[in-house]
């Protein structure tokens, strides 16, 4: 496995790929990899022959009063992540590196879905994601990238740039890994502490809850939004708990089949989102 720093190396990289005939797929990271990282990583594996993994904690899409300082880093863990996990390539630039002037003279700004969901609480986040992602198809120039479903916002304007600008990359999701006991795997659980941890799981409970509901022919979204809402209470307060379509990610009037079931909490001082897919198995 190759680590490199420049955007000149990773350019080389996959010029010398392509030509030996390899496709190449993109896993894009902020590091503190886990299961959920490694599971994007088999999702790549599938359509191409060359992983490149990148890890950079993006200033860009942090708010100011947001975790950036804290955001957990651990290269030389997550190298030994990479290299059992099959990576070929990891690009872990410096900030200098994907923005030499300091703050880019050009952003991607979405324009529809951001002011839904976690963009209402995170204005110019997506924005951060967007330009990194963008930043990342050019440097890397990948025929597949993969983003986890986690971050399902996150995902659904990944793809719609990838569409509404033309990058010539297929954009993959791969599932929400879980703990055993239900936790969706996120960077920001070590963040939490034993009894954080513990109230943590009341978010994908009221999921399963929600999953429920439909699989009992609950149609009624406010059936789904009290449910949602009940992942609060001591240590737990919830930012939104909605019903949404899965591509406008506008609040549905009807549960329909597909809709997502989304959440996002404070557990003590640590921001955590999950969601589920209504009519797929919770598999939790
Ligand atoms: O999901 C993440 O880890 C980040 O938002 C991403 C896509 C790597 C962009 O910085």
């Amino acid at each position: 496995m190759l680590l490199v720093r420049s955007r000149s190396e990773v350019g080389l990289w996959s010029e010398h790929t392509r030509k030996a005939g390899r496709r190449i797929g993109l896993v894009p990271t902020m590091g503190s990899l886990h299961a959920g990282h490694t599971s994007l990583i088999d999702v790549a594996r599938r359509s191409v022959d060359r992983i490149a993994l990148s890890i950079f904690v993006n200033p860009l899409q942090f708010g100011p009063a947001e975790d950036y300082e804290s955001y957990p880093r651990d290269l030389e863990r997550d190298l030994d992540v990479a290299a059992a996990a099959g990576v070929d390539l990891v690009f872990a630039p410096p900030d200098v590196e994907m923005y030499p002037n300091g703050e880019p003279g050009v952003n991607v700004v979405p324009v529809g879905g951001v002011d839904r969901l976690c963009g209402r609480s995170r204005p110019g986040h997506f924005t951060g994601v967007l330009t990194v992602v963008a930043k990342l198809f050019g440097i890397v120039t990948p025929d597949v990238a993969v983003f986890g479903q986690k971050d399902y916002q996150q995902l659904v304007l990944i793809r719609r740039m990838a569409t509404d600008l033309n990058f010539p990359v297929d954009v993959e999701s791969g599932p929400i890994v879980r703990e055993a006991d239900g936790l969706a795997m996120s960077s920001r659980n070590r963040h939490l502490s034993a009894t954080d941890r513990k109230r943590a799981l009341r978010l994908s409970a009221t999921l399963r809850s929600c999953a429920q509901l439909f699989a009992g022919g609950h149609r009624d979204p406010q059936d789904f939004v009290r449910e949602l809402h009940r992942a609060g209470g001591a240590g737990v307060s919830v930012e939104y708990g909605e019903v949404v379509h899965p591509e406008s990610l506008a609040p549905v009037d009807r549960v329909e089949e597909g809709a997502v079931c989304a959440v996002a909490a404070f557990v003590g001082d640590t921001r955590l989102i999950d969601n589920h897919v209504l009519g797929t198995d919770p598999g939790f």
